[in-house]
C-alpha cells in the first residue's frame, strides 16, 4: 500500500470512533471514505454495530450493499445523525471543495440533512486558499455551453466539461453523474477567498444543479499525515 493510501486508510478508520449504535449515517463517496465504509461493515459483522446508511452515490451504494450495511434512500430520510465524507480540498475555515468523484449534488444534500459532518482526508487536501483543485459544478446537459460561457467570464483558468474517457479529444465522451448531469470543472487557481460568495454567484446561473463548494457544513476534519492522525474540530461547528 502506498504512503498516501495508508494515510487515507488511517483517516477513514479513525472517523469510525464517532459512529454510534442506532445512527442514521450519511455515507460519502471516494477513496478515503471507502475505508470508513469498509470499517463500518467490519464493525457491523464482528462487533454487532447497528446503523442505517444513506449513500451519496451509486458506487457507495454498491460498496455498502456488498458489506450488508442496511440502507435508506435520501428521499426516505428527513434527518441524519452524522455524515462522513472525503474532500478534494479544505481550508482553515473548514470550507471544502468536493466533487472530484462527481457525487457533489447528493453529497451536499446528505451533508445538509445531517446533524453534523466529518471529513476524512490525508494531509495533501489541506490548503491555505481553495481553488488549486478544479472546482466541480454539476449542470443540466442542455445548458452546459451557456454555463461554461458565463463562468468563463470570471474564472481565470480553463472551464470545461469533464470527460469520461480521459483526454481523448477526438472521441470526447462526457462524464455523466448519477443524476444524468454533466460536471464542469473550473480552474480558479488558489484564489477562492470567499467561497460562500462564489457559491452564490455560480448557483444563480441557469442550468447549474450544484456547486462543489461546501461552506458552513463541515464540523470536523480527521486528517492523517506522516506525523499522525489529527482531529480538527470547527469551533463554529456543531461538534465543538
Ligand atoms: C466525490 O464526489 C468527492 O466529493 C470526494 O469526496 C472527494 O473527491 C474526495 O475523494 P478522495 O477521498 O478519493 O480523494
Amino acid at each position: 500500500m502506498s504512503s498516501v493510501e495508508t494515510l487515507k486508510r488511517e483517516a477513514g478508520i479513525a472517523a469510525c470512533r464517532f459512529v454510534r449504535d442506532g445512527m442514521k449515517l450519511g455515507l460519502g463517496t471516494g477513496s478515503t471514505v471507502r475505508y470508513t465504509i469498509l470499517e463500518i461493515g467490519r464493525m457491523m459483522a464482528e462487533d454487532g454495530l447497528d446503523i442505517i446508511g444513506v449513500p451519496t452515490s451509486e458506487s457507495t451504494r454498491e460498496l455498502a450493499e456488498s458489506l450488508n450495511i442496511p440502507l435508506m434512500k435520501i428521499s426516505e430520510v428527513d434527518s441524519l445523525d452524522l455524515t462522513i465524507d472525503g474532500a478534494d480540498e479544505f481550508d482553515r475555515e473548514f470550507s471544502l471543495i468536493k466533487g472530484g468523484g462527481g457525487a457533489l449534488t447528493r453529497e451536499k444534500i446528505v451533508a445538509k440533512l445531517s446533524k453534523s459532518m466529518i471529513v476524512v482526508a490525508d494531509e495533501s487536501k489541506k490548503v491555505e486558499v481553495l481553488g488549486e483543485f478544479k472546482l466541480p459544478i454539476e449542470v443540466n446537459p442542455m445548458h452546459s455551453d451557456r454555463v461554461i460561457q458565463e463562468i468563463s467570464d470570471f474564472c481565470p483558468g480553463q472551464v470545461s466539461v469533464r470527460a469520461s474517457n480521459g483526454n481523448d479529444d477526438d472521441n470526447f465522451e462526457p462524464y455523466m453523474t448519477d443524476n444524468d448531469g454533466y460536471i464542469i470543472d473550473c480552474k480558479f487557481g488558489p484564489s477562492i477567498r470567499n467561497p460562500l460568495e462564489l457559491e452564490k454567484i455560480i448557483s444563480e446561473i441557469k442550468g447549474v444543479v450544484e456547486v462543489g463548494l461546501f461552506v458552513g457544513i463541515c464540523d470536523a476534519v480527521i486528517m492523517a499525515s506522516s506525523s499522525g492522525t489529527e482531529i480538527m474540530v470547527n469551533p463554529e461547528g456543531r461538534l465543538s
